[in-house]
């Protein structure tokens, strides 16, 4: 899909991915609906980007999700884009996993995605169609000591992804997931961390360095304009398939 004049909303737009997103369809022509709990932040990036709305919403509470949905939709009449980019980490052993704290990770990682699609399936529908990416994680295609939280929420997000991009293929709406890989943003700093953890020691100097959230937005971008169903940080994440 060309972005241009289109009607986009992104969750997670007050911080790192999601606000480079917001900044990258407003400059390419979209008009943006940006979403996440810190309205200060959302009004003053808005500031910046002609024709955008700030509709603010804990995506973790369904009913803020749906009330942000309609609110969007009675400003814009339409939404041609949902970018599902909010999320957070959460790290622990499997043994020691706190289950309040995976239910209310699985909240924001899978459920409040879920609803934001549940909420533009059938305005896209009656649209004659639309655009859905879902940001997942590289972390989601390993299977990493202590990640298993997070790469399992990623996981079920990846299946509910290309499960629906089967499913509403006849109705032109597109579903795409994106894979960061370690991105230079707040990430690390939200993520929740067990206190059991203990981390293998491995050499910092053979990874490559953290990729500015700019591209990842550039990756998201592709995504809409490719219609590709998997789209990659970097190739070398793909892994034999
Ligand atoms: N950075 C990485 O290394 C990395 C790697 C792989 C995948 N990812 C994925 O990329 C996405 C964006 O993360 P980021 O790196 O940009 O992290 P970030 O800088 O921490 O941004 C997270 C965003 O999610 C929003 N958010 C958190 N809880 C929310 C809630 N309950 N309701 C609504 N919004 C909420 C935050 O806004 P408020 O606090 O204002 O609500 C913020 O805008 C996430 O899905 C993450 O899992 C990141």
């Amino acid at each position: 899909m060309e972005v241009k004049d289109k009607i986009a909303t992104v969750t997670g737009a007050s911080s790192g991915i999601g606000l480079a997103t917001a900044r990258l369809l407003a400059a390419r022509g979209a008009k943006v609906a940006l979403v996440a709990r810190s309205a200060d932040k959302l009004e003053a990036l808005s500031r910046e980007l002609p024709g955008s709305f700030v509709a603010p919403a804990d995506m973790t509470v369904e009913e803020d999700v749906r009330t942000m949905a309609a609110r969007m939709l009675e400003h814009y009449r339409r939404v041609d884009i949902l970018v599902n980019c909010a999320g957070r980490g959460y790290d622990a052993p499997v043994e020691h996993i706190d289950l309040d704290t995976f239910r209310d990770i699985f909240q924001l990682d899978v459920v409040g995605p879920l609803v934001a699609m549940q909420a533009v399936i059938p305005i896209m529908r009656r649209q004659g169609g639309g655009t859905i990416v879902n940001v997942s994680s590289g972390t989601s295609l390993m299977n990493l000591p202590n990640m298993s939280p997070y790469s399992s929420l990623k996981r079920a997000l990846n299946a509910l992804s290309l499960a629906a991009r089967e499913e509403l293929k006849r109705d032109n709406i597109v579903v795409s997931v994106v894979y960061p890989y370690m991105t230079a943003t707040d990430f690390e700093e939200n993520t929740i961390k067990d206190s059991h953890i203990q981390w293998e020691e491995e050499d910092e100097g053979d990874l490559p360095p953290l990729d500015p959230p700019e591209h990842v937005a550039q990756k998201i971008l592709e995504a809409i304009e490719t219609e590709a169903p998997e789209v990659y940080a970097h190739d070398w994440m793909k892994g034999p398939r």
